[in-house]
């Protein structure tokens, strides 16, 4: 029996395609695949250490040795590189950040292991300050609490360049200050690091999807009631990000990302679309609470949203994601 059809004869029935499987699969658009992710880690000191983040359930910060476990499993899943954010004790925060560049330094010493054990795995260091300074702050602030831009960008070039020095393959500036891209790509080619890439947090928002992260990294506490928009962006504008990821590429950017995730694929099209260059996305830690507390409670299929999630940013015009899911994801898709 043939359906009714009111009014016109439909010639055109998109249905169709979406009938069976093998159709479907033929004109899918886009892809998720294991080249795509990169697997952000919390390091922190001791050995044989594993510290749950409460706020990321399955997430925890791992002492050098576990962390070397955890990447060699990423690297044995196909994932092509993971992103390191050091935990350090409080004593050793101060008002200059000074450990931001020490030499043997956490993030130092975790890079050097890494590019020891797992030459293959490319590895990619936080250029920024929040981790090192007593006020949470990613720079160094003035009398009034102002964070001031040039003298940070030279404490960034110091830490940069410590990266490069222990081996980071990637540095990615993720501080929003003004012309730290120009900075630290003259200071890595003066220093003959000519081929060590810079991945820019172009679009970084002023979110409060950042919670957990600063949890994890233990800055919230030291932030207080404070807050980055003096130099991260404003989340009512779509236009500015453009300006920052141009600036950031005419300054000598690899890569650029976007900051954070699934509420911001808006500004993740109009970058690809607007520049044609490598484009980053970072699933931020509220995502993953959002995403993980809802499985949990059995509201959501954890698998299924996880990967939609994933796909909607390859969608966006997204070349890879940052997420804390992606070692779970890397076996999904096996
Ligand atoms: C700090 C930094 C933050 C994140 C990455 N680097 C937090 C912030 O800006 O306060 C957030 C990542 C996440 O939420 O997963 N430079």
């Amino acid at each position: 029996m043939p359906e009714t059809r009111p009014g016109r004869f439909p010639s055109i029935r998109l249905r169709r395609m979406r009938k069976d499987d093998f159709s479907r699969r033929l004109m899918r658009e886009n892809r998720l695949t294991v080249d795509d992710l990169i697997y952000p880690l919390f390091v922190t000191e001791g050995s044989r250490l594993r510290e749950p983040v409460t706020s990321m359930p399955g997430v925890a910060r791992l002492s050098l040795d576990l962390l070397l476990d955890e990447a060699t499993a990423a690297f044995e899943l196909g994932i092509p590189a993971v992103a390191l954010f050091p935990v350090i004790d409080a004593d050793k925060k101060d008002l200059e950040a000074s450990e931001a560049w020490n030499p043997e330094g956490l993030a130092q010493r975790a890079v050097r292991i890494l590019k020891a054990r797992l030459p293959e795995l490319g590895v990619i260091t936080d250029v920024a300050l929040d981790p090192f300074t007593s006020h949470g702050q990613d720079g160094l602030i003035d009398e009034d609490g102002y964070v001031v831009n040039d003298k940070t960008v030279e404490t960034l070039v110091k830490q940069a360049l410590s990266h490069a020095a222990a081996g980071a393959d990637v540095v990615a500036p993720s501080d929003m200050m003004d012309g730290r891209i120009g900075a630290i790509r003259q200071a890595l080619e003066a220093e003959g690091f000519v081929n060590t890439r810079i991945l820019a947090y172009s679009a970084k928002y002023a979110s409060s999807f950042y919670g957990p992260f600063r949890d994890a990294v233990g800055s919230a506490a030291n932030l207080g009631g404070g807050n980055k928009y003096s130099y991260q962006m404003d989340p009512a504008n779509g236009d500015e990000a453009l300006r920052e990821v141009e600036l950031d590429l005419q300054e000598g950017a690899d890569m650029v990302m976007v900051k954070p995730g699934m509420p911001y694929l808006d500004i993740v099209r109009r970058v690809k679309d607007r520049f044609g260059v490598p484009t980053y996305a970072y699933q931020v830690s509220g995502e993953y609470s959002m995403l993980k507390a809802a499985a949990q409670n059995g509201w959501l299929d954890e698998r299924a949203v996880v990967l939609e999630s994933l796909l909607a940013f390859k969608r966006a015009g997204a070349d890879g994601i940052l997420t804390y899911f992606a070692k779970d994801v890397a076996t999904w898709l096996k």
